[in-house]
């Protein structure tokens, strides 16, 4: 065997799949399964070409860029949201697993694995996603934002509208209603613009029923977004300015200001001024019966005295550091840093594909990223 040929012969693999076809017209389901022979690169959206091309040309799945820009391939594997064109087969064919690849979630299905987009654009229509921009004519020709402005929405920016934090949103499952995490990190890629002129405008809006404080905050759109988007954060963001700018009537919004006071003033949460802080002193009295229930069975604490915690003089401090940074609104959100970690360190997080690009989520500034040789990756050599 010459040296040419070790460099152009791939590995293959024995890749199995399970697929849940779906027809809409008669709404009937299946369950098939398909076994095709692979090159070891290949990645779940290669495998469902090859079977498309060479087994069942009836197949069918949306795709477009092949390398995670378009947000096309979105579907979801053993119950998970994921990116076709991003989920390399090996190892999962090594480990000996025969995945389930099914329809994205909380969407309605056209046909087998590809859904309606509709009300995924329709929310996100609903965001006006574009700037309203608060100067007539850039000033020197030119508007310029500092690095540290734009900071707060780079992780917004990165959106590529797949529509895999929708699937796994646990809040539109049980109001299709509700705005969703695509759609409010949107949303908050124009609140957090410093150009943007409309803010409170936008935050009102947004804070109206089926919007951000009905988020559940369980987190899986963080954890499915395949470009470390972050949409609870970015809803968390949204919250933190609304309240900045005295928009609190969502008693979602009075329960997190309840909290911050609890916090600053006991460093505790004091738990039986929750619920009148939260839903009003009416609503509180009508729910005696059931607080002196849970007083019976030792379950609240007497309100008097306030307990307050030793060191509460520490929450206190950190409260004051968040007011005098000027923190007190999308800047004060903690895990946004983990982006800007990122820009300080972009090194660290690779710069291609995988498990190594800038914006993965699986990236923690300071690790090392899964190195490849990308000369040796025939995968960006394919033409379809
Ligand atoms: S954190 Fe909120 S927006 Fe994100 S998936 Fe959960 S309920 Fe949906
Ligand atoms: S936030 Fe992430 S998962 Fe949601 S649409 Fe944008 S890129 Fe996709
Ligand atoms: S095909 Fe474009 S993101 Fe996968």
């Amino acid at each position: 065997m010459t040296e040419a040929a070790v460099h152009t012969e791939p590995q293959t693999l024995e890749v199995a799949l399970k697929v849940w076809r779906y027809d809409s017209r008669t709404g009937e389901r299946e369950l098939v399964r398909y076994e095709v022979e692979a090159p070891d690169w290949v990645t779940l959206l290669d495998v469902l070409d090859i079977i498309k091309d060479r087994v069942d040309g009836t197949l069918a799945y949306r795709k477009s860029c092949r390398m995670m820009i378009c947000g096309s391939c979105g579907m979801r594997m053993d119950g998970a949201a994921v990116l076709a064109c991003r989920t390399r087969m090996k190892e999962i064919v090594e480990a000996g697993h025969v995945p389930v690849i099914s329809a994205m979630g909380n969407l309605p299905i056209v046909k087998d694995l590809v859904v309606d987009m509709e009300p995924f654009w329709s929310k996100v229509r609903a965001m006006k996603p574009w700037l309203q921009s608060g100067y007539e004519e850039p000033p020197e020709h030119e508007w310029r934002a500092s690095q540290e402005q734009m900071n707060v929405i780079h992780k917004e920016a990165l959106c590529i509208m797949c529509g895999c934090c929708v699937s796994e949103c646990n809040s539109m499952e049980s109001d299709p209603e509700f705005l969703g995490p695509a759609a409010l990190a949107k949303g908050m890629r124009f609140v957090g613009d410093p150009r943007e002129r409309n803010q409170v405008e936008r935050l009102n809006a947004y804070n109206e029923e089926h919007g951000i404080w009905d988020c559940t905050r369980c987190y899986f759109c963080n954890e499915r977004c395949p470009k470390g988007v972050d949409p609870r954060d970015a809803i968390a963001k949204l919250g933190a300015e609304s309240i900045k700018h005295g928009i609190d009537h969502d008693m979602g919004a009075k329960h997190a200001k309840w909290f911050v006071t609890s916090a600053k003033t006991t460093g505790w949460l004091r738990e039986t001024e929750l619920v009148p802080k939260t839903q009003g002193v009416v609503s509180a009295i009508k729910q005696t019966k059931f607080a002196m229930g849970l007083l019976r069975h030792g379950k609240v604490p007497l309100p008097f005295p306030p307990h307050v915690a030793e060191e509460v003089d520490e929450a206190r401090a950190l409260y004051n550091v968040v007011k005098q940074q000027g923190r007190d609104g999308a800047l004060g959100h903690v895990q946004g840093e983990r982006a800007l970690a990122r820009i300080d360190h972009p090194d660290d997080a690779g710069a291609h594909g995988g498990q190594g690009y800038r914006d993965s989520p699986d990236i923690t500034p300071g690790e090392p990223p899964v190195q490849r040789d990308i000369g040796e990756d025939p995968h960006g050599q394919q033409t379809r």
